[in-house]
This record gives C-alpha cells, sequence and structure tokens, in this order.
C-alpha cells in the first residue's frame, strides 16, 4: 500500500488569489493542491499534470491518450518519446479491462482541448494527426487500459520505482515528496565557478550529476541496470524541461542552461508548473525545442558519467 503522505503543501505555499493572467489556459487548468480522496504518483511531472488539470485532477482511471497529450501538450516532448513514457507506466502498473465499446474519438487529439502555444512543425502535426486516429479506433474497442498514479510506486524488477530519487525515500512505496529530502535537495550548495553564467541560486547540469550520485551513494542498494538508468533518465528530463531556453552563451547546446531553485521547490515540492512556464519570448520556461528521446539518453548517459567523476567514493 502507497504511503499516501496528502499534506501536499510541503512548502506551506499560498494559492494565489487571481489565476496567472499569462497562463493561456486561465481558470481549467489553474494550479490546486489535491484533496486527500485525490491520487497522486511519486512522478513530479505527473503529479503536477494532475494539480493543473491537464489530465484528471482525481489521478485515476487515466488514458493512455490523455497521458500522452498532456506530456506533449505541456513538457513539448516529442511524440514518440511521450509514447515511450506513457507506455512503460501503463505496462508496467496499468490496468486492463473489458468495457461496453464506445464511440468515443477525442481523448488522445491534441487541438480538440488545447491552444498550442506556439506553431505547430508539420511533423507534431502529424502526431496528433496519428495519436487521433490511434484513439479513435482504442475507442472503439471493448478494452479499456487505465493507470492509476499511485500504482506508479509501486517496487519490484518489471516496475519504474527506484531507489535514489531526488525527494522520494529509498525502499519504500511513496506518492508525495519527502519533506527532508527536498529541504537537502534545495539546500544543496552548488559549486560556483562562473558567476556570469551560474548563480548559487541556480543547479547546472554538473549540480545535479553530483546530487545525483551523492543520492546513489546514499541507497545501500543502488539502482542498477535499467532502473539505474531510468534515475539518471529522470534528472535528465528534469534538466531539459526546467533549465528554461538554455539561454548560455557557450558551449554544448544539451547541458547548457540551469534550474534555478525556486523553480525546482514548485515543481517537485509544490508540484506546479513554475512560474513564466507559459511566458512567450526569452523569458518563457516551457522549452521551445521539442525533446527527443536521443536528448534524454543522451544527458543521462553525461549525468552518470559528471556524478561518477565528481564525486569521490569512499
Ligand atoms: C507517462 C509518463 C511518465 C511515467 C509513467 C513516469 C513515472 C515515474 C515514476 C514511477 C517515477 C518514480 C521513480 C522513483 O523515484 O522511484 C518518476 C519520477 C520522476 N519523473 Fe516521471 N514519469 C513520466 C513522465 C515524466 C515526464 C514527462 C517527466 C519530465 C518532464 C518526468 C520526470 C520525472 C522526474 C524528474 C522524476 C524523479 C523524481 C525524484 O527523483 O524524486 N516524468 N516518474
Amino acid at each position: 500500500m502507497a504511503t499516501q503522505l496528502f499534506a501536499r503543501n510541503v512548502t506551506g505555499f499560498r494559492e494565489p488569489q487571481s489565476a496567472d493572467a499569462k497562463e493561456p489556459h486561465s481558470d481549467k487548468f489553474r494550479h490546486a493542491f489535491p484533496p486527500a480522496t485525490a491520487n497522486r504518483s511519486p512522478c513530479p511531472a505527473l503529479n503536477t499534470l494532475a494539480n493543473h488539470g491537464f489530465i484528471s485532477r482525481t489521478g485515476r482511471n487515466l488514458r493512455f491518450g490523455e497521458v500522452i497529450q498532456a506530456i506533449n501538450h505541456v513538457y513539448n516532448l516529442s511524440h514518440p518519446f511521450c509514447v515511450l513514457l506513457a507506455f512503460g507506466g501503463f505496462i508496467t502498473c496499468g490496468r486492463l479491462r473489458l468495457v461496453a465499446p464506445r464511440f468515443n474519438p477525442s481523448p488522445i487529439h491534441g487541438h480538440q482541448v488545447y491552444n498550442r502555444p506556439s506553431e505547430q512543425s508539420v511533423w507534431s502535426k502529424l502526431g496528433d494527426r496519428i495519436l487521433g486516429a490511434i484513439g479513435f479506433l482504442i475507442g472503439l474497442s471493448p478494452v479499456s487500459w487505465t493507470l492509476d498514479l499511485d500504482r506508479l510506486s509501486q517496487r519490484g524488477f518489471f516496475k519504474i520505482a527506484h531507489n535514489a530519487s531526488l525527494v522520494h525515500p529509498n525502499n519504500a512505496p511513496s506518492t508525495s515528496p519527502d519533506p527532508k529530502l527536498l529541504a537537502d535537495f534545495l539546500a544543496y550548495k552548488p559549486r560556483v565557478e562562473d558567476l556570469s553564467i551560474s548563480k548559487p541560486t541556480s543547479f547546472k547540469l554538473i549540480d545535479i550529476a553530483k546530487y545525483h550520485e551523492l543520492r546513489m551513494d546514499a541507497s545501500h542498494s543502488k539502482p542498477e541496470g535499467i532502473h539505474g538508468r531510468i534515475a539518471s533518465g529522470e534528472c535528465a528530463l528534469m534538466f531539459l524541461v526546467l533549465r528554461g531556453k538554455g539561454r548560455s552563451r557557450f558551449g554544448d547546446k544539451t547541458t547548457d542552461g540551469a534550474v534555478t531553485v525556486s523553480h525546482l521547490e514548485q515543481w517537485f515540492g509544490q508540484e506546479r508548473l513554475p512560474d513564466g512556464w507559459w511566458d512567450l519570448g526569452e523569458d518563457g520556461l516551457r522549452p521551445q525545442k521539442t525533446i527527443k528521446i536521443s536528448d534524454a539518453r543522451e544527458l543521462a548517459v553525461k549525468i552518470e558519467q559528471l556524478g561518477k567523476a565528481h564525486i569521490s567514493h569512499p
């Protein structure tokens, strides 16, 4: 049974009294902390989607298409990447049930629900169409494939949850950030090498890599094999979606940029989209360039290498 720690307001954040006027979706997609009856996961990305209503706010009976569409729309991950992530979650923790066939072609199709924040590429439009067609076919099938978010906290060889998480305890199913681990993470003082590109209040890739390695060291049973790669992959994804537009003037486009501590606190702690997420132009946080599977895979390898090279082991 997963720990249902629904004291979710772990950082004492107060809901703003009026909706952020810059958020294009206004009230319908406004952040709200989940009620005690809601169902949440160990994944900050999915909990954030539920807390904003991009997927069901209850966190129960999520449909495959609903999840793909929301990840694609909010985090700007490529369609194949969204399918891969959702498939991993549904195949390991989802539920298949026989239902009366229904005619419901809409749940997967982006344009019917969201205003796209920017011009879509031809490939992205094509991806939407293909997923729309799949949604149409799923709507006709007598089988329902759904996911309750808390099932993602299940542990085991064929599950996703693992040790050495950034804000979740080892060896226990968890669906809410652990306040102590969260505070330790946010208080980790990154090394400041060059104040012109890295402020003490933000994490560069090297800092994420070092903290990840420290969390690996703190686990008696370290995540290995696929679980090890999932853990570094989650760090990579977090960096790619929260680093803003990667405005650094130098070097490697995949590794530049930095994540501010306040954005980490908003996303991991309050499980909401950080300030300025939907802003257009240079200040906007939502990734402008679509994130591909290869981006996350390459960055995950880099994170593992950097962490091992910079943290000395006893
Ligand atoms: C359907 C898609 C997804 C599924 C099924 C999923 C599943 C999970 C699970 C089970 C965990 C817990 C791992 C653990 O700590 O034991 C997790 C953590 C995490 N996920 Fe997701 N996830 C999905 C999408 C995403 C996306 C789109 C992002 C980023 C935009 C993301 C970022 C993260 C991060 C950063 C963590 C680490 C939390 C921590 O270390 O404390 N996930 N995810």
